[in-house]
Parts: structure tokens; C-alpha cells; sequence
């Protein structure tokens, strides 16, 4: 069952005179429960699809549909409560919001979507190895542990799509490795559609399907229908 889907989405940045043309013409299927990754060089439009994708970052031109709607036509309102029904997103800088705890971090979506926790918080955190950090500050923590809140925030609710930017980047190989059976556990166990970008063999090994972009374009597809 398609879960997701881009039709010719473009996305221009910059101005009229100095336009940078992040996308160019994307068109893509996904199907519920996928684990598909993105591969590509710096700066060739990886997290911008993302985003797009994510309900962050409107094209300029193109649609993009999930779960059979437009989410471009949405109004912002019902654009807020789809996304944190539906998408959980793992930033490829966090966005953390500073002044909140670890353990606030990770729980402000539910309080904002007045939801449930689909894991016990203290289970998450010890799975995520922030169970000793959990009344920290971002700004009392590591790269890698900021990383790791990022992940357990858009795990907590357990979003039928998750988008997640190089989410094992800044992770030593042991945490990494921890971080990728959770994402593998989100995808076989709980049916998560997991869309990552990523230049970790270890993730890109477990996905189905391969997307290599350049220049704002995909060029190829391995595996996948
Ligand atoms: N908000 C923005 N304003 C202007 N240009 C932008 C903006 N966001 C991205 N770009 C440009 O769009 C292009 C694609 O950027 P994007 O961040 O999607 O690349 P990426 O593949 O994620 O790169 P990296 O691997 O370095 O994270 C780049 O040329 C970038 O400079
Ligand atoms: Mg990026």
C-alpha cells in the first residue's frame, strides 16, 4: 500500500536573479512499512526532500501526498495536527529547543498533540542511553546525545512515518549501533515507514530500497518494487 508520494516536486531557493534549484522534478512511491534510504553528495537536496516530504519545507512546484492527501493543501492547522499524527522527524541539527530538559525534549510532542506515549519514557530513555541525563540541558550534553534526544523525541509517539537525517552521524560505532536496531525494531516490529538519509552502511545495508540523488534529481534506485 503507498503510503507516500511525490509528484514533480521542485524546490528553488534563493532569488529571482540567484535561484539555487534544490529539486528538480522528484517523483517517488513509497509503501507503508518501506525502509528506504538516500544516499548523495553534500549539498544535492537530501534534507531539503526531507523536509518536503516532512510538511516543513513547501515545494515550489509539485505535490506531495501521504496517506492519500495533499499536504500542500492542507490549511496550517490541519497541516500541525496531520503531522503530529502521522510523521515523526529526526533533524539533521536537532532542533532541540534549549531551555527544555531532556526528558521534556523528548515528551513536548505529546503534550502538544495531548497524546499518549506509545513506549513508558523511562524505557525509551534507557534504550536510548539517556536514562542518567534526562534533567540535562541540550547545551549540558554531547553531539551524539543531542542526536540521541532528537531520535527518542520522534520515537516517543511512534509516527507511522518516520524521516530521519543522518541519524547515526554524530554517534560512535557502538551507540550507532544501538541507534540502528531501534530504527530496524521501529520498522519490523512496529511497521513504521523509516525514510532515512544516510551515509551509514550499517543503515543503508537494512533498507530495501537505495535512492541516490545529484544535483537535486534521484539518478538511481536499487532495490524497492
Ligand atoms: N533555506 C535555504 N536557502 C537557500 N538555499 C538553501 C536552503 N536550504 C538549502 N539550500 C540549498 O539547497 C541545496 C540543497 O541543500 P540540502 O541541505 O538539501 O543538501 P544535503 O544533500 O542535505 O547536503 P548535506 O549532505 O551537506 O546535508 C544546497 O545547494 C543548499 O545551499
Ligand atoms: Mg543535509
Amino acid at each position: 500500500m503507498e503510503i507516500l508520494k511525490t509528484q514533480n516536486v521542485s524546490k528553488t531557493f534563493g532569488t529571482e536573479e540567484n535561484p539555487v534549484k534544490a529539486l528538480c522534478d522528484v517523483s517517488l512511491s513509497i509503501n507503508k512499512s518501506e525502509m528506504l534510504a538516500i544516499i548523495g553528495p553534500s549539498g544535492c537536496g537530501k534534507s531539503t526532500l526531507l523536509h518536503v516530504l516532512g510538511g516543513i519545507e513547501a515545494p515550489t512546484t509539485g505535490i506531495v501526498s501521504i496517506l492519500g492527501e495533499d499536504l500542500y493543501q492542507m490549511n496550517d492547522s490541519k497541516m500541525t495536527t496531520f503531522r503530529r499524527n502521522n510523521i515523526g522527524m529526526i533533524y539533521q541539527f536537532f532542533n532541540l529547543l534549549p531551555v527544555l530538559s531532556v526528558e521534556e525534549n523528548i515528551v513536548l510532542p505529546l503534550l502538544l498533540a495531548k497524546k499518549k506515549p506509545a513506549f513508558p519514557l523511562d524505557e525509551l530513555l534507557k534504550d536510548m542511553g539517556l536514562d542518567e541525563r534526562k534533567t540535562f540541558l541540550p547545551s549540558q550534553l554531547s553531539g551524539g546525545q543531542q542526536q540521541r534526544v532528537a531520535i527518542g523525541r520522534a520515537l516517543i509517539s511512534k509516527p507511522a512515518i518516520l524521516l530521519a537525517d543522518e541519524p547515526t552521524g554524530n554517534l560512535d560505532s557502538k551507540t550507532g549501533e544501538d541507534i540502528v536496531a531501534l530504527l530496524i525494531k521501529a520498522n519490523q516490529e512496529y511497521h513504521q515507514t523509516l525514510i532515512i538519509v544516510t551515509h551509514d552502511e550499517r543503515v543503508a545495508n537494512h533498507c530495501s530500497r537505495i535512492i541516490r540523488m545529484e544535483d537535486g534529481r534521484i539518478v538511481s534506485q536499487e532495490g524497492g518494487q
